[in-house]
C-alpha cells in the first residue's frame, strides 16, 4: 500500500504517518525528517539541505526526488509505504514520473491556519529519532517526562525552522508551490478534516483505506 499525505506545516502528517505506519507496519517517509537527519549525519545532501531548511525554503527538486527515489527502492518499503512531504511542487511530481501512479491513496489533510501556528509553535521534535510532540494542553501527543523522548529517551528540541518568520513562509510555499500539484491530481486526491484530534483524524484516514 502506497500513500502520499498532503497538507500544509502542522496539519499532522507526520503525526498520523506514525500512526498508520504502525497499525500497517510500513515505513513513513518524511521528506523532511529525511533531510534532518542527512545534515545531522552531515552527509552530501545534508550539507545543500541546510541553509535551505533553516530559512523554510524548499530544497532543489532534483536532490529531494533523488533521496526518496532511493529510499523506496529499500527492502522495508516492497510492501508500500507512506510519504510525508514529498512531492512538494509540480516538478518534483513530474521528475517522480510514472511513481505518481502506483500511488494508492492520496490523502489531504486541512485545519484552520491558527491552529497550525499553535500547534507547531508548541512542537518539540526528538533530536534522535524525530518523535514529534508537543507542549501545549490541547496538542497532543504529551512526553511522559518533560523535555525526554518516550520512545528512545532522546532530548526533545524546537526546530530551526519552528519559528514565526519561517513557519509563515513554508505555509506561503504550500500555497504557491504545493497546491497546484492538488489540482492536478484533484480526481484521486481525498480531503480530510485535519483540525481535532488525533485519534479522530487516524480513524478518518482508516475509513479511506479500508472502504
Ligand atoms: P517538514 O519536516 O516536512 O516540515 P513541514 O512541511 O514544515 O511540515 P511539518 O512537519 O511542520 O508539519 P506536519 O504536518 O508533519 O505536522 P506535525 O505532525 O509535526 O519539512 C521541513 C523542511 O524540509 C521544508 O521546509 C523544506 O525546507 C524541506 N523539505 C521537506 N520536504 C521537501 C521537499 N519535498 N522538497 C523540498 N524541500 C523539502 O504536527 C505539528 C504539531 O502539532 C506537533 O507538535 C504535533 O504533536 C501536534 N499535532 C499534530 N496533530 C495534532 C492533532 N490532531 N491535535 C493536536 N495536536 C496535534
Ligand atoms: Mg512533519
Amino acid at each position: 500500500m502506497k500513500i502520499m499525505l498532503f497538507g500544509p506545516q502542522g496539519a499532522g502528517k507526520g503525526t498520523i504517518g506514525e500512526m498508520i505506519s504502525e497499525k500497517y507496519n510500513i515505513p513513513l517517509l518524511s521528506a523532511g525528517q529525511m533531510l534532518r537527519d542527512a545534515m545531522k549525519e552531515g552527509t552530501e545532501v545534508g550539507k545543500i539541505a541546510e541553509k535551505y531548511i533553516n530559512e523554510g525554503n524548499l530544497v532543489p527538486p532534483e536532490v529531494i526526488t533523488d533521496v526518496i527515489k532511493e529510499r523506496i527502492i529499500k527492502d522495508d518499503c516492497k510492501d508500500g509505504f507512506i510519504l510525508d512531504g514529498f512531492p512538494r511542487n509540480l516538478k518534483q511530481a513530474e521528475l517522480f514520473g510514472d511513481k505518481m501512479d502506483e500511488i494508492d491513496y492520496m490523502i489531504e489533510f486541512e485545519a484552520p491556519m491558527e491552529v497550525l501556528m499553535r500547534r507547531l509553535t508548541g512542537r518539540r521534535t526528538c533530536r534522535n529519532c524525530g518523535a514529534i510532540y508537543n507542549i501545549f494542553p490541547e496538542c497532543a501527543p504529551h512526553p511522559k517526562e518533560e523535555g525526554k523522548c518516550d520512545k528512545c529517551g532522546g532530548e526533545l528540541y524546537q526546530r530551526e525552522d519552528d519559528t514565526e518568520e519561517a513557519i509563515k513562509k513554508r505555509l506561503n510555499i504550500y500555497k504557491e508551490e504545493t497546491e497546484p500539484i492538488l489540482q492536478k491530481y484533484n480526481n484521486r486526491v481525498v480531503k480530510i478534516d485535519a483540525g481535532d484530534n488525533p485519534q479522530a483524524i487516524f480513524e478518518r484516514v482508516l475509513k479511506i483505506i479500508e472502504k
